[in-house]
């Protein structure tokens, strides 16, 4: 009675179950805690160095108490609120999403090299919560302003103060660290600038943050052609500051033009270029200097929209054409070589990097999403260093599209580029452009102790689990992400 039906029955669901317990162990495996501590995650990469022993673990830091200065009266001090708020961005547009006294971008930070800052950031309406993160300044541990891994989200109400000294002159810009796929895309960040003691005198000197509010491409929140007024025969400084989630192409028309900083690094004898664009990544910046010509034109800075760009030059003046040059300049062949302050025939630690993308679960939702050597989050590695120690990292992408890298607290030099040395000026970045197929070596000085993202800056890919972090030994934190506060940063 039973029959060959009961059979062929009991046949298929033990397919199933064959098929089912499995996936069931992959979406239970992946599943991951409400509440987490970085330090717990991740899969140890000690890079070829030492192991931390027991004792090491013992006498650790908190990264609570890797702060700036906390007493002494600070040079500059400011106050920045964050709201829930309309953001006008000119031309009759405006769009729902987030500022900082007011206005998307926030307010610039002009600071001068040595100077003691002190940011007292207040979360007026921004439900989530907000943390300010100081994207490229290499800041101590405690103010770099990662939810749940240097502090917690700065909730309705509350406010949170930052103090660290502008040790380097550059460009830079800080945004939100808490849900920041979607805080930054809407509006929650600013720029800095840090200039030399002895700034050189005459030179007009101006950021141009480029933004997509909602698809529309700005620049210092204005769609459309922006003005400065420049005489004829004026040095001018532009940085050009990329706070999208993709590279786009800057360059300047009208006018020979030179890179002189990427990433706050002056670059060592950036030569002119003409009708040439040079690529800046997401989170990357690029300080571009020309001379307004004397012949009364103006100059364009293009952003790769041909109808938003800044100009210029001289009131009424014609500016030169929209259109984006073909040619593109390499920055590993740029400039000329100088001394590192360090060779690589004493490298401490050696990790890889390497970026794919695989079917299968990420906290239990079935998906396409990335990897980091091999393996999804959480299990991406926790690279481990000591201070002092020479660090080179391979960055290998396979995973069919590009990804911004970028590691916090640090700036690393650009070695090669599949496998090609770099022969122009050293290239210190801390956001780097990794295209599909790539493999990058960059090098730098495990000098700043502390718990350090190390993710791409297409911020919605670090929610997809493109993140990994960079681990002093000895350092713990008592953060964590998720719990009450509710800690996000991606
Ligand atoms: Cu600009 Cu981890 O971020
Ligand atoms: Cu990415």
């Amino acid at each position: 009675m039973a029959g060959r039906g009961h059979w062929r029955l009991l046949a298929a669901s033990a397919a199933t179950l064959a098929l089912v317990v499995p996936l069931g162990w992959l979406w239970w495996a992946s599943l991951v805690p409400d509440t987490y501590s970085v330090m717990e995650m991740g899969v140890v990469d000690l890079g070829g160095g030492p192991a931390t022993t027991g004792h090491d673990a013992h006498d650790g830091r908190d990264v609570s108490t890797l702060t700036g200065p906390r007493g002494g009266s600070p040079d500059v001090e400011v106050t920045l609120v964050a709201r829930a708020d309309a953001i006008d961005l000119g031309e009759g547009s405006a769009v729902g999403g987030y500022t900082l006294n007011g206005t998307s971008p926030g307010p610039e930070l002009r600071l001068t090299r040595g100077d003691l800052v002190e940011v007292r950031l207040v979360n007026e309406s921004v439900p989530d919560g907000v943390t300010l993160h100081w994207h490229g300044v290499d800041v101590p541990n405690a103010e770099d302003g990662v939810a749940g891994v240097t502090q917690n989200a700065v909730m309705v109400g509350e406010r949170h103060v930052y103090r660290w000294v502008a040790e380097d002159a550059g460009t830079y810009w800080y945004h939100s660290h808490q849900v920041s796929h979607e805080q930054v895309r809407r509006g929650l960040f600013g720029t800095v600038v840090v200039q030399p003691r002895s700034a050189t005198g005459g030179e007009l000197d101006m950021v141009a943050a480029i933004h997509t509010y909602d698809g529309r491409r700005t620049v210092n929140g204005r769609v459309g052609e922006s003005w400065r007024e420049a005489a004829p025969g004026s040095p001018v400084r532009v940085r050009v500051v990329n706070t999208d989630n993709a590279p786009l192409h800057t360059w300047v028309a009208g006018t020979p033009y030179r890179v002189v900083a990427v990433d706050g690094y002056d670059l060592n004898r950036p030569t002119e270029v003409e009708d040439t664009s040079v690529l800046l990544t997401a989170g990357g910046r690029v300080d571009l200097e020309f001379t307004v010509p004397s012949d009364g034109t103006a100059v364009r800075v293009g952003t790769g929209v041909a109808d938003t760009s800044l100009v210029v030059g001289p009131q009424g003046a014609t500016p030169a054409s929209t259109a984006e040059p073909e040619a593109e300049l390499d920055l590993l062949d740029y400039g000329s070589p100088a001394p590192l302050g360090f060779t690589l025939d004493d490298v401490d630690r050696r990790f890889e990097y390497r970026i794919g993308r695989s079917p299968g679960f990420l906290d239990g939702m079935p998906g396409l999403w990335w990897t980091v050597n091999g393996e999804m989050f959480p299990d991406v590695p926790m690279y481990v260093v000591r201070e002092g120690d020479l660090v080179v990292m391979t960055i290998r992408n396979d995973s069919g599209d590009v990804h911004p890298m970028h590691l916090h607290g640090h700036h690393a030099v650009v070695v090669s580029r599949d496998g090609e040395p770099a022969t122009g000026s050293p290239l210190w970045v801390d956001s780097l452009n990794v295209a599909d197929g790539e493999t990058y070596e960059i090098a730098f000085v495990a000098d700043n102790p502390g718990i350090w993202m190390d993710h791409c800056h297409n911020l919605p890919h670090a929610t997809e689990g493109l993140l990994a972090h960079l681990m002093y030994e000895g350092v713990t934190t008592p953060y964590e992400v998720g719990g009450e506060v509710e800690n996000s940063p991606e």
